[in-house]
């Protein structure tokens, strides 16, 4: 009481303050850089930094490393408190939110009692399923651009915790927590943490236990705030190794946010209580003797070099999960020094290995393989890899058109009529306008046009568009998020779809696919807008349910990064697909063969 008055009479402006106040009802705290008295509340947990107190529907972080005031506390315990509102951010971090936090604490009092009852998720309170911020406005959701248009903090807005993710984290911030039933949603990350689904209601839930990022009841694609990230536990137990669908047991522990994300700091790690099967069916879709009929693969095999251990992975699954299709596209294959920086650009020792283990894992089709060799560290991927597209094909099902010469790195090949009156191209195969400046740093896509033995002929664009790195945190502050390359990927689709535009202008009717890695969701309209009236992605086409549209898992959210095109003539005839999950069914992420899944399809081009 003494220590109390004493710091009263030192510092006029003190406030005698409750937590809710403290919080307020928006992101900032309208204390922030006060002084402020009489703060009462439970100790909830307790970590070397500090500790969190509850009170009413409030709770609030309390900073702090000196041993004399983590020594006057125990979880459970009556505090009372006072110190100076602070909105903490690293200085490192300036994508994240602010967490309020009260600082230069002095311990007024403190008595000792039971450990306060959690919030449970899923029954006291839910996450929204849909959007994350009212600010992501635009007709792509979180996905609009431009991106970072506005700013969570900066805008300040009253929190909306029933309409919008961020929202309803931020609402209970520094809360103590309970997630009844988790299930794991990815493989761990980088650092080990795990996302988790509860037992509430969750938007785009597929088969195996994800959540694919699918569209919400306004049509927007979602983001996932109905799952939430689990990071070290406070008692520096190890949280256990997952994949999707793991199941865990219940996890309490303190929300907070940190490096990008609301996260939970459980008291202790949760106990694995069933892993799912990792066995992977084999594609149902297999290579047909009908001659019109043509199974494609599509894979991004993921660095591979001559050596590469994951060699006999990616021609496993190519055997005998893809069932040999009768074309393979294949995005990143290395040069034959893989990433060793040496001038080295050809592959045909990478390819040569690839097509020979896969005759090794069983297949009965001798694949012929083609590349464009690219300039020497001018395509992007791994320095010195330089990585590249090719086809692998069966020749018994089709041929290259002849009486075009094959394409150099820098040759543009071009729709020209060929000598029999049907349109061609100039480099058969060939790179799309290697110069054009959407390609700076990225992968020229991969042209070429093949006809069956019944002498019918297909074209086919086999891409791996400028990827995401650096993109920011979906949970972020800038808003909409940083989707990072966007206007790099939508230039580089335009040059796509106007070489689509001139094989349609010599044949309205030709059979054109086109696809690969394109580093890109759907749901970004704004992408893949300049294919609209040329070129239908396969999924619906196929009838593959919204949320069984995935080939990639990223910080918990299941997502599609690799589409096919047809053209109308294909569209017309039907067609089959498959995301076959290799390697995102894995059963760690050390048995993965590549970070994508690959797709099987079946067309008709005659
Ligand atoms: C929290 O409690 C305060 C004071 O009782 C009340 O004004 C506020 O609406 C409550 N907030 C929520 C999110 O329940
Ligand atoms: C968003 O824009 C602001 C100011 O224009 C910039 O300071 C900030 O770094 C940007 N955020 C991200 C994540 O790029
Ligand atoms: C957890 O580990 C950190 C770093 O190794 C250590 O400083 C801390 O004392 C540990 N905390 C507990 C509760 O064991
Ligand atoms: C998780 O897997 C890694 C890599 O295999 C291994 O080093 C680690 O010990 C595992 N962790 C647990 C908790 O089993
Ligand atoms: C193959 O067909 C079966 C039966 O319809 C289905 O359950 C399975 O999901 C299909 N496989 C793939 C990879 O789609
Ligand atoms: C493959 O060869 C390169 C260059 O000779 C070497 O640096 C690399 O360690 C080898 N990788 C494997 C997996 O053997
Ligand atoms: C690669 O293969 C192509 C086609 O078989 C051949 O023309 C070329 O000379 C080969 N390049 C090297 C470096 O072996
Ligand atoms: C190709 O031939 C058709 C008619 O056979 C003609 O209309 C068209 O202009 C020609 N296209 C080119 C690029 O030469
Ligand atoms: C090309 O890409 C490189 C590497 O990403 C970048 O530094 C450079 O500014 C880009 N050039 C143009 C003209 O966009």
């Amino acid at each position: 009481m003494l220590r109390r008055l004493a710091l009263l009479a030192a510092v006029p402006a003190v406030l005698a303050t409750s937590l809710s106040d403290i919080q307020g009802s928006a992101w900032q705290s309208t204390y922030a850089g006060k002084k402020v008295t009489d703060v009462e509340g439970t100790v909830t947990a307790k970590s070397d930094s500090g500790f969190w107190i509850t009170s009413g529907n409030s709770s609030l972080q309390v900073y702090t490393t000196s041993t004399t005031d983590l020594g006057k506390v125990d979880v459970g315990d009556s505090v009372t408190l006072s110190g100076t509102v602070s909105s903490y951010r690293s200085s490192s971090q300036p994508n994240d939110l602010y967490v309020t936090e009260l600082d230069d604490i002095s311990t007024t009092s403190s008595s000792s009692g039971d450990a306060p009852s959690a919030i449970v998720l899923g029954k006291d309170v839910s996450p929204p399923t849909g959007q994350m911020s009212a600010l992501d406005k635009g007709s792509d959701g979180f996905l609009s651009v431009p991106n970072n248009a506005s700013s969570v903090e900066a805008t300040n807005a009253d929190l909306q915790p029933d309409a919008y993710g961020m929202d309803f984290w931020q609402s209970i911030v520094n809360s103590y927590v309970t997630v009844p039933s988790p299930v794991a949603v990815d493989f761990n990350d980088y650092y080990g943490d795990i996302y988790v689904r509860g037992d509430w209601n969750v938007l785009g839930l597929n088969s195996r236990g994800g959540l694919t990022m699918v569209p919400d009841a306004n049509g927007l694609p979602t983001p996932h705030p109905d799952e939430i990230l689990v990071s070290t536990p406070l008692d520096n137990t190890t949280l256990p190794n997952v994949t999707m669908g793991t199941t865990l047991s219940d996890i309490s522990g303190v929300l907070t946010y940190q490096y990008g994300y609301f996260t939970i700091l459980p008291t202790t790690a949760p106990k694995v209580l069933s892993s799912p099967d990792s066995t992977v069916p084999a594609s149902n879709i297999t290579s047909s003797s009908d001659q019109c009929t043509i199974t494609l693969g599509d894979y991004n095999v993921e660095n591979l070099a001559p050596n590469s251990t994951h060699m006999g992975k990616v021609a496993d699954h190519i055997a005998n999960y893809l069932n040999s299709p009768d074309i393979m596209f294949v995005q990143e294959i290395q040069d034959d020094s893989g990433p060793t920086d040496d001038g080295t650009v050809s592959a045909n020792q990478t390819l040569a290995n690839l097509v020979a283990a896969i005759s090794s894992a069983g297949s009965s089709v001798g694949y012929e393989a083609i590349d464009v060799n690219p300039q020497n560290d001018k395509d992007g991927g791994e320095p010195g890899g330089n990585i590249r597209q090719a086809y692998l094909y069966n020749s018994k099902k089709m041929t290259l058109v002849p009486g075009s010469p094959a394409g150099g790195a820098t040759d543009s090949t071009k729709v020209i009529n060929g000598t029999d009156g049907k349109p061609t191209l100039s480099y058969n195969p060939g790179r799309i306008e290697p110069y054009s400046q959407a390609w700076n740093d990225s992968r020229k896509p991969l042209a070429a046009v093949w006809e069956t033995p019944s002498g019918d002929r297909f074209f086919t664009i086999n891409l791996q568009l400028t990827a995401k790195l650096d993109s920011s945190s979906v949970w972020g502050d800038a808003r909409p998020p940083v989707n990072a390359y966007v206007d790099e990927r939508t230039a580089q689709v335009k040059v796509v779809a106007s070489f689509i535009q001139d094989i349609l202008d010599a044949d309205s009717n030709a059979n054109i696919i086109m696809g690969g890695d394109c580093n890109e969701y759907l749901y970004t309209t704004s992408v893949f807008a300049s294919l609209s009236g040329l070129v239908t992605e396969i999924d619906a086409l196929a009838n593959i349910p919204v949320e069984e549209r995935y080939t990639y898992v990223y910080n918990g959210i299941t997502e599609q990064l690799d589409h096919l095109f047809v053209s109308d003539a294909v569209k017309g005839r039907g067609v089959e697909a498959e995301h076959i999950h290799v390697n995102n069914w894995a059963a760690t992420e050390a048995d993965r063969a590549s970070d994508h899944d690959p797709t099987v399809a079946q067309f008709k081009v005659c």
